[in-house]
């Protein structure tokens, strides 16, 4: 057996022990009564009993521990002109300022504070200031528009909401101000107060009675101490898509994330304490909240905050200019980041200008990692590169190369093996294991290992439902592929609506929903088409009213604005077209998966249950005319 296999054995064989082990890692207040609690399995917890706080983990502690002066956090600005350095002992002082004026708003545990904000200093201060008041945080995307954000302001009801003047999107200043106030007036959950960061790239008004300036409340606020609470009570809130245009609220619970997320560090990523790690990724997405923030704190790393693009901020060589300029033992980022870089840069030349020679390792994930952008990588930057896989629910990689443990050989095409703590399977529709390398559902046998959430926010039956239901007694992923003969997971596709676009995973569910409140639009279908830069695209497709005589192109144009404006300009959503029918099955099931068959060139065969086969001829030729399929 190898020192992987040995490890991932005991962490099945006895994951109470293996846990407890890394739990000592943490300072807690009170050690746990139980490490796994299975008393109301399915739903296991992690640490009951424990009393702990996690921005005392990430901050405080390591002062404390001597690591004061040295560096926890880089903001690199490249669309400001920036780069700000604060030690631990600095972003400790600033987040407890910053607690503090939420303490005298009222901010305590439990309580739900919204944080829409940008990629800036005071968003990280933001989520540890609320960790410390042990306040749940929940941000959101600064790419949703305020339909999005007003959703999710109803789901958790915020007592106070943290936003920003503006976010920089490479050359444009987006106002973030505005979405907000539309929100709030969309919502009908209203928040008590509203703090807000004025950049000077773009100023904002405060509505009085209820926006107050961040720097203005912030100043001279009585700092506050952390507040431990129980290991099981939720630390944050993160709406990811579902199939339906509701977000699920994932919740990530206090103590088993706080073990997990530094195991993760050594053990996965091989980083030191004192190492300075870089995931280049937005602190609204989950791997943002656990790589960016997270992880690298608890683990006394020094982490980087990157504002910016992988291109165009100034050009394809920016990365390479974070790692040298900062001495970044190893990037996290998407692998459309690295298309992006390679389509402008389709020789590395750029690389060759920078010092990479402290750079050990890339890591990719967020979306299936193409072989031939892992060998480009692995070619250009000689240094292993890690395809690994998760997902929002997990908070941490359920398959990866364990660099902590033992480098295992990589098969392009596969992030490796199920990590410690991850028993996975692969199923048939009746729930039977299928042999090595056929396809199925990838599946996760429970208990899930401590980080994974445990529910979603005031959802406890969609969270079984969703989950739990379809295999019991384990945890269905949505995600389709197959284990090899090695144990080798291979990611292939998701089994139900959901689309990663530029590593941004959205729900066509959500798309379709945004089309339909189109007066002239009667039925709609969005599918996710192949795209050799952001993998891939959502493509619409809309049936109008009868009767309707007005021009399709400006339906057409107006659908794409609606849903720009509802869902925000992360969806991409730049591509739809009139067409008389749907394809769809004799019950009305439209055939989302044979359409995007067709617009990716795979060969398929009609399901039996189709209604009229002619239709898919008419889909043939209207994704024709959007350019589909692409021509690689
Ligand atoms: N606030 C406001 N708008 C935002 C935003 C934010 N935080 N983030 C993205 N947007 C906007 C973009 O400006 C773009 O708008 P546009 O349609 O007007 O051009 C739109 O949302 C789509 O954004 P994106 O998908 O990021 O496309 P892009 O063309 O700006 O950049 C990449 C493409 C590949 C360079 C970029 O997606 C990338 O770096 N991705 C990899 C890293 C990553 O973040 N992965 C996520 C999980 S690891
Ligand atoms: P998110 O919740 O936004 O992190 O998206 C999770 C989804 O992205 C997964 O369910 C997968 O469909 C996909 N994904 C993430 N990482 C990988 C990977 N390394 N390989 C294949 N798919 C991935």
């Amino acid at each position: 057996m190898g020192e992987f296999d040995e490890v991932h054995a005991r962490s099945l064989r006895d994951p109470e022990g293996f846990w407890a082990e890394a739990a000592e890692a943490l300072e807690w207040e009170k050690r746990w009564d139980r490490v796994l609690d299975d008393s109301d399995a399915p739903h296991y917890r992690w640490f009951t009993g424990g009393r702990i706080n996690t921005c005392h983990n990430a901050l405080d502690r390591h002062v404390a521990a001597g690591r004061g002066e040295q560096c926890a956090l880089i903001y690199d600005s490249p669309v400001t002109n920036t780069v700000a350095r604060f030690t631990y002992r600095e972003l400790r002082d600033r987040v407890a300022e910053l607690a503090g004026a939420l303490k005298a708003r009222g901010v305590g545990v439990g309580d739900r504070v919204i944080i829409y904000m940008p990629m800036i200093p005071e968003t990280v201060m933001a989520m540890l200031a609320c960790a410390r008041l042990g306040a749940v945080h929940s941000v959101v995307f600064g790419g949703f528009a305020a339909h999005e954000l007003a959703k999710r302001i109803d789901d958790c009801a915020p007592k106070l909401v943290l936003s920003a003047s503006c976010g920089i999107e490479g050359e444009r200043v987006v106002a973030y101000k505005p979405l907000l106030d539309r929100a709030i007036e969309e919502a009908r959950h209203k928040p008590e107060s509203c703090l807000i960061f004025r950049r000077p790239q773009q100023d904002c008004s405060l509505q009085p009675g209820r926006d107050e300036d961040w720097m203005e409340a912030v100043s001279g606020s009585p700092p506050a101490d952390c507040v431990a609470i129980a290991a099981t009570d939720p630390l944050y809130i993160l709406y990811t898509s579902g199939t339906t245009g509701q977000p699920k609220g994932i919740v990530r619970d206090t103590g088993g994330h706080a073990v997990a997320l530094p195991w993760s560090m050594k053990n996965i990523y091989n980083i030191e304490p004192g190492e300075v790690y870089w995931s280049a990724s937005d602190v609204g997405w989950v791997v943002g909240h656990s790589y960016i923030v997270y992880a690298p704190l608890l683990h006394g790393a020094t982490t980087v905050l990157y504002e910016g693009k992988p291109v165009g901020t100034p050009d394809a060589g920016a990365f390479w200019r974070v790692i040298a300029q900062h001495g970044v033992v190893t990037l996290f980022t998407a692998p459309t980041a690295f298309r992006a870089i390679r389509q402008q840069d389709p020789r590395g030349e750029l690389i060759a200008k920078h010092d990479l020679s402290r750079f050990r390792a890339l890591f990719l994930a967020g979306e299936r990692c193409d072989p031939d952008t892992l060998l480009w990588a692995q070619d250009k930057l000689q240094v292993p590169v890690i395809d690994h896989w998760w997902q929002t629910e997990t908070g941490w990689p359920i398959a990866a190369n364990c660099m902590g443990i033992e480098a295992l050989p990589v098969k392009p095409g596969s992030p490796t093996r199920a990590v410690p703590g991850w028993d996975l399977r692969v199923l048939d529709p009746e729930g039977k294991e299928v042999a090595a390398n056929t396809i199925g559902a990838i599946v996760g046998k429970l208990p899930l290992p401590p980080g994974t959430f445990p529910t979603l926010w005031n959802a406890r039956e969609r969270f079984e439902q969703t989950y739990l239901s379809t295999y019991p007694g384990f945890y269905q992923t949505g995600d389709a592929g197959y284990l090899d003969e090695d144990g080798y997971v291979f990611v292939m596709a998701r089994t139900d609506d959901i689309i990663n676009v530029a590593g941004h995973r959205l729900s066509t569910g959500a798309i379709e929903e945004a089309l339909a409140t189109h007066p002239d639009v009667a039925e709609c279908a969005v599918i996710g088409v192949h795209d050799s830069l952001k993998g891939q695209l959502p493509v619409g497709f809309l049936v109008l009213n009868a009767g309707c005589d007005r021009p399709e192109e400006e339906i057409v144009t107006e659908a794409i604005k609606l849903v720009r404006e509802q869902i925000g300009p992360v969806a991409a959503f730049k591509s739809a077209t009139v067409v008389q029918r749907l394809p769809k099955t004799r019950s009305g099931k439209i055939l989302r998966a044979t359409m995007r068959k067709i617009a990716d060139a795979e060969t398929y065969t009609p399901p039996a249950t189709i209604d009229d086969p002619a239709i898919l001829g008419e889909i043939e030729v209207a994704l024709q005319t959007l350019g589909y399929p692409q021509k690689s």
